[in-house]
């Protein structure tokens, strides 16, 4: 079945001709546009080529901005020579060929790359991932910065260290100007893309949000992404409006059963639902996964990259499982390096062009764990840039590694990569 793409030069505009196109009854599809047409963050339409000529029709007379392309998926030429006469299973060889002829994976396909202990089929995996990563998104490593504006929270998700039912010594809460001043900070730094976190807290109301957005975007331009939980469908279409650009909301799981025991508080079909509007309202989509929560399987690994690829989802921020102290899973063993870092490589392979954090949690249980990332499909960088005043009080899970400019250039530096040219600072000094 051949594919076509539809790019749109502006997201009002895509969002218009997918509301056209759905109309007119087509079966489209919102996808990360792939990387020769267009940026990461970026969406466009996809659907099946014999609706072309409906689409052109449909598009013809609206002032919506497009172009069509053939939706080719991106090959590795010469995997499986380079592959020749070494020591990998049959079984691994066929998924290594689909990933070279560029064909969709499916579950099957992805649990075993997951499910690989061979030393060399692992070293496949993350060469694979490694090169797809640098022909799609290049050498450079995104680096964003968080504030970690409240740690007060009204749910118990059973692994979270600021859940309402710990006992914190501190609860704080950041005010507008406050935010505003941290937000300085980071865009001293060069810095494009403010990331603003925090615990499901009712405090701030919808209003109070969309009030810090607009400063925000007046003040500084910044790209902004919220992360802040679950709310209405009419909430996230105000802070859209007011300006935030991305969101952050974590599946944590695909495992229904799992998901709804790890969060007490939470419904499954609300939180996919919640994914749902935030891609349909036109947010860089950004979801991820914790490897090694109690109960979870390889499977349900798969299945969560799986459904990354599905939702379209942009960015993906997959970290071990730390149990934290105070919570009812202080007790749990914490999540795998190794299994983490399959996982983003196969998300890489599966989910092409796209935002892979190295994540703060897997910096948490291994010094190198960024630079590993990085040299296994992980392109981006989170530093946290809470006020030093608040920033232990966030402390999601024991030992949190607070990552600042200087430990994030040396996992690039290590990983021999490369640092955005917006960045100010480039070494401790400050040079
Ligand atoms: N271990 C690992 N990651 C955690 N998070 C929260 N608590 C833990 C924990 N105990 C992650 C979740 C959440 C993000 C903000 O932090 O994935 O979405």
């Amino acid at each position: 079945m051949k594919r076509i793409i539809i790019v749109c030069s502006s997201t009002n505009h895509m969002l218009k001709a997918d509301t056209i196109l759905r109309e007119r009854g087509l079966v489209v599809d919102l996808v990360p546009t792939p990387s020769q047409y267009g940026s990461i963050c970026s969406t466009s339409i996809l659907l099946e080529e014999i609706d072309k000529k409906s689409a052109e029709e449909s598009l013809e007379n609206t002032n919506i901005k497009f172009s069509i392309h053939p939706y080719e998926t991106r090959k590795l030429t010469g995997l499986m020579e380079a592959l020749k006469n070494q020591n990998i299973s049959t079984a691994f060889q066929v998924v290594m060929n689909k990933i070279e002829l560029g064909m969709d994976l499916t579950k099957e396909d992805i649990l075993l790359l997951l499910k690989t202990e061979s030393k060399k089929e692992i070293e496949t995996l993350y060469g694979v991932a490694d090169r797809l990563r640098r022909e799609i998104v290049g050498d450079i490593v995104e680096i964003r910065a968080a504030i970690e504006f409240s740690n007060y929270c009204k749910k118990s998700c059973n692994y979270c260290g600021i859940r309402k039912g710990c006992d914190l010594p501190h609860r704080y809460r950041m005010e507008e100007d406050e935010i505003l001043e941290a937000v300085k900070d980071i865009l001293s730094l060069g810095i494009k893309t403010v990331i603003l976190q925090s615990g499901e807290d009712d405090y701030y109301t919808t209003e109070k949000i969309c009030s810090i957005l607009r400063r925000i975007k007046k003040e500084t331009k910044m790209g902004i992404t919220l992360s802040i939980g679950e709310r209405s469908r009419e909430d996230y279409l105000k802070f859209r409006e007011a300006g935030a650009n991305n969101f952050l909301l974590k599946i944590e799981t695909t495992n229904q059963e799992v998901f709804e025991r790890i969060h007490p508080d939470n419904d499954f079909d609300q939180r996919l639902q919640c994914a749902k509007w935030l891609k349909e309202l036109g947010y860089v989509n950004g979801s991820g996964n914790m490897i090694g929560l109690p109960g979870q399987t390889v499977e349900d690994i798969a299945d969560d990259i799986v459904y990354y690829r599905d939702m379209g989802i942009h960015m993906i921020g997959i970290g071990p499982f730390i149990p934290a102290p105070g919570t009812p899973y202080e007790n749990l063993p914490t999540g795998s390096v190794e299994m983490t870092l399959k996982a983003i490589a196969v998300t890489r392979i599966v989910c092409k062009n796209v935002f892979l954090p190295a994540t703060t949690a897997l910096a948490s249980i291994d010094a190198d764990g960024q630079r590993k990332a990085l040299e296994v499909g992980a392109n981006t960088i989170m530093l946290i840039s809470t006020p030093d005043k608040y920033k232990k009080s966030y402390q999601l899970y024991k030992n949190k590694n607070m990552i600042d400019i200087q430990s994030a250039i040396d996992a690039v530096k290590g990983a021999n990569r490369r640092l955005p040219k917006y960045l100010k600072v480039t070494s401790k000094e400050g040079i």
